[in-house]
């Protein structure tokens, strides 16, 4: 199971005190070794988080990246190459904050092309919008999502899908069990093999009733994940 913490645009140095309490509680959890933690904290501290998290096997990664994986002329962007160079493992490409923001299917791809290619793996998000949803659509768009934003990736072993339906982020909405149940199917009827991941709200209440959606490899947690207290929470309710 993952259980990948998404901070968003918040965190500062200070905030790294906090996954002290995480890494303890990790080193000692029963079911550690069927677990992979990884924070992805905004860029400013990818680095000093991946040093304090040396020796332990919780993973950094980073939000997003550009799409070209060299250097160029491109203030205020940072590459997958660079990433990695500061010691992120992982990026998340095509979350739907990005994609309100402007992102397209095309240039998601070429994101996920690249960060590959830079040795980073990638957690690949996908979802529907409310309307989308109430159109009824919700599966002709993950469709969409999903064989434009890999059109052409041959080796997909190192993506991780993250299905997060838009009016579920941040909202304390959650899908009903048996929609989810069915659409992670779906997902994973469409590419095989790979993990895929819920996340929209989760928190240490829900958790109970996503637990027993048997096809979820795992979370991807947005505001819950800032406090270590509900992180750890979620992790150990997971399990009992
Ligand atoms: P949330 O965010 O858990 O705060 O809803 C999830 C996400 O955006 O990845």
């Amino acid at each position: 199971m993952y259980f990948i913490a998404n901070w968003k645009m918040f965190g500062g140095l200070n905030s790294l005190n906090s996954i002290h309490k995480v890494v303890k509680f990790f080193k000692t959890f029963k079911k550690n070794k069927f677990i992979k933690i990884i924070y992805c904290p905004p860029s400013t501290l990818i680095r000093p988080m991946s040093k304090k998290l040396k020796n332990t096997n919780i993973d950094v990664g980073a939000q997003n990246c550009h799409e070209q994986d060299t250097y160029g002329a491109f203030t205020g962007s940072i590459n997958s190459m660079m990433l990695k160079n500061v010691g992120a493992k992982y990026v998340i490409i095509g979350h739907s904050e990005n994609r309100q923001a402007g992102e397209t299917n095309k240039l998601i791809n070429l994101k996920i092309k690249n960060a590959l290619k830079s040795g980073l793996k990638v957690i690949f998000c996908i979802g529907e919008t409310l309307q989308e949803k109430r159109k009824k659509i919700t599966k002709k768009i993950l469709n969409k999502q999903i064989k434009l934003g890999l059109n052409k990736i041959k080796n997909k072993k190192n993506v991780i899908i993250a299905y997060e339906p838009v009016w579920s982020i941040g909202t304390g909405l959650i899908p009903k069990s048996n929609e989810l149940f069915k659409t992670i199917d779906f997902i994973k009827k469409k590419i095989k093999n790979n993990k895929v991941l819920y996340g929209g709200s989760v928190n240490p209440k829900n958790i109970y009733e996503l637990k027993l959606i048997n096809n979820i490899d795992g979370y991807l947690i947005g505001g819950a994940s800032q406090d270590p207290k509900k992180f750890i929470d979620i992790i150990k309710k997971t399990y009992n």
